[in-house]
């Protein structure tokens, strides 16, 4: 384990122990949550990373019916289309004993984002916050959640007195149009984890947290470099 000022990196050599240690840590977390307030919140992020890690979530014993899940972000597609998190959310984490659970999703069915802002958040602002955790992902690009490099809403979205909970975001590499929590939502947390995989991500993490060359316009910097909540890093080669 290596610690950076708020950053504290755990590295697996195998990407399997990684999932199953990040699952067990949010389901003790998830756990503790509904012994204490009868409720439990959690955020995820969709993308390829995080198969495994839903997989061995989904077969955690705890009282999945309390809990609540949504996502950090969303791709503005139909919930049938490949590309969409809450189809990842429902075939990977929604299964097994957490099958139970209450999914909340960002995408409304509105023809675009801007649509459906109003309705994606009154659902943030209904859930019970802060969550009990996050997990954010990153991208080669040195996006997460959707906070993409050159994003038409990058700035209010990183922007911590921005008291929008979510923004669409439109961005080059972005392929659709996006939705997305606020980073002051997303930090709105009890515990915030970054589960990242390859030599390459775990470079540019390096780089963005010191500030280094291409790596200081990185958006997960913002992650990084904020003082309100300790990020946990969850890395596999
Ligand atoms: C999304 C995500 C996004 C993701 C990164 C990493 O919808 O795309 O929530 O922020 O975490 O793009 O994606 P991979 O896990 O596929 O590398």
């Amino acid at each position: 384990m290596t610690s950076h000022l708020n950053v504290t990196t755990h590295s697996f050599t195998e990407c399997q122990a990684q999932a199953a240690a990040l699952a067990e840590r949010i389901a003790e977390q998830l756990r503790a949550a509904l012994a204490k307030r009868g409720t439990a919140v959690l955020a995820v992020s969709g993308g390829s990373t995080p198969k495994d890690f839903f997989g061995r979530l989904s077969r955690e014993k705890l009282d999945w019916a309390r809990v609540q899940i949504t996502l950090v972000d969303e791709r503005w597609v139909a919930d049938t289309d490949e590309r969409s998190n809450a189809r990842l959310v429902q075939t990977t984490l929604l299964q097994h004993a957490a099958a139970a659970a209450q999914f909340i999703p960002l995408y409304t069915g509105d023809a675009a984002p801007e649509a459906g802002l109003a309705r994606a958040d009154a659902r943030i602002a209904a859930l019970p916050l802060p969550f009990d955790a996050v997990v954010l992902g990153m991208g080669d690009d040195g996006h997460t959640a959707s906070f993409f490099p050159g994003g038409d809403h990058l700035a209010e979205a990183l922007d911590l007195d921005n008291r929008a909970r979510v923004l669409p975001m439109r961005a080059p590499d972005a392929g659709e149009p996006r939705i997305t929590l606020s980073l002051s939502t997303l930090l709105e947390t009890r515990s915030l984890y970054l589960l990242v995989t390859g030599e390459k991500k775990r470079d540019l993490l390096a780089d963005a947290r010191l500030g280094l060359g291409a790596a200081r316009d990185y958006p997960v910097r913002a992650v990084l470099t904020q003082q309100r909540v300790p990020v946990v890093v969850y890395w596999c080669p």
